[in-house]
């Protein structure tokens, strides 16, 4: 009888290679061959500094890897530590991160190192005392526990997400499933080399576990999961549909001044969208036709044949853009000529505004 046979037949405990042990031993035997060399990643041997694993863990949160590692040494060399960056002005902080997207997380990432500088520029070390800090979720608390300060948490991205929907075949749709997904992770955690576990399913969700791709013959857990052994791994995960994303409407005013071609631009309020970022002004963003928007002065404004468009998490975006050249005047906002507009701190959305506009 073969010995799966009689290991059901007799009652007795799976074999180690079938284990959550086994599960683990796998992945980590693989991931000591494979794993990616990321900047904010210590060599083995060497320790982690929780400074570069909760920064880099927060670029990561809605940023691809190719873009964080052209990012993460330049935030680094302008904050080198927890305390430098709590010690900054936060326009700083905002104008390192334009581009990236989702500035609430530097808004955040700004008020955590404060919180962590008071308390003498340590991180907590628990899963727990970390997600009491702005901007750190379960994810980011989970990683950073296991990562920084080696504690036997699950850390469960959409990435692993699909991994474990795969190898349980979970049917249950995302993301009602979430709390089960993170039982399922945190029961095969191991208590040894917890943080390289984390970062091995994270590598082998980005190479091998691929959404529409997986390589099943290639993976080094594929004896462990029920998906690959029912070739349907690509069903999982289950989503549940999403709404639509809605569009909103808008017009933006770029003033250029005369004299050496510099725009106008301002900072946005504090709280909402873009929060505390600096921006072309312009009127409302309105689902339904484009609002009149008022420009910020009389002038020459001239309409542009073709909008821009954005999308940001929960809406698309249209925007009308139009255009003056204007004498030097003391306007509301500040000029910014546009060989500097690089250190301004300015969206993509409005990047793109000043492309269309021919000013960058
Ligand atoms: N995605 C999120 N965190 C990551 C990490 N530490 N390494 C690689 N990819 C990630």
């Amino acid at each position: 009888m073969a010995a799966v046979d009689s290991e059901f037949a007799l009652d007795l405990p799976p074999p180690v290679s079938r284990s959550k042990a086994g599960f683990a031993k796998a992945l980590l035997a693989w991931y000591d061959e494979a794993r990616r060399r990321l900047p904010w990643r210590a060599e083995p041997g060497e320790v982690p500094d929780p400074y570069r694993v909760w920064l880099s863990e927060i670029m990561l949160q809605q940023t691809t890897v190719a873009t964080v590692l052209d990012r993460f040494p330049r935030f680094l060399a302008k904050f080198p530590t927890v305390k430098a960056l709590a010690a900054a002005p936060l326009e700083s902080v905002l104008a390192e991160w334009a581009g990236l997207g989702y500035y609430a997380r530097a808004r955040n990432l700004h008020a955590c190192a404060r919180e962590v500088a008071v308390m003498g520029g340590r991180f907590p070390d628990t899963a727990a005392g970390l997600a009491r800090l702005p901007g750190i979720g379960d994810y980011t608390a989970g990683a950073i526990a296991a990562i920084a300060f080696g504690r036997p948490v699950a850390a469960v991205d959409g990435n692993v997400e699909r991994v474990m929907t795969r190898v349980h075949r979970l049917a249950d749709p995302l993301p009602g499933a979430k709390p089960a997904i993170r039982r399922l992770t945190q029961a095969l955690v191991p208590a040894d080399r917890p943080g390289d576990f984390a970062q091995a399913l994270m590598d082998l969700g980005a190479g091998i576990c691929q959404p529409k791709t997986p390589a099943c013959s290639r993976c080094p857990v594929a004896r462990f999961c029920e998906g690959a052994a029912a070739g349907d791994a690509t069903r999982y995960p289950v989503k549940a549909p999403k709404a639509a994303r809605p569009t909103r409407h808008g017009t933006v005013h770029v003033a250029i001044r005369e004299r050496d071609g510099a725009v106008l631009l301002r900072r946005r309020p504090a709280k909402g969208l873009l929060g505390g970022m600096m921006e072309v002004p312009g009127g409302e963003w309105a689902e339904g036709a484009a609002p009149l928007a008022p420009p910020p002065f009389a002038g020459d404004w001239r309409r542009l044949n073709v909008a821009v468009e954005h999308t940001f998490t929960h809406f698309h975006l249209i925007l009308s853009v139009e255009v003056a050249r204007v004498a030097d005047f003391a306007a509301a906002g500040e000029w910014h000529r546009p060989a500097h507009l690089d250190q301004a701190g300015l969206p993509t959305v409005f990047m793109k505004v000043l492309r269309a506009a021919g000013v960058v």
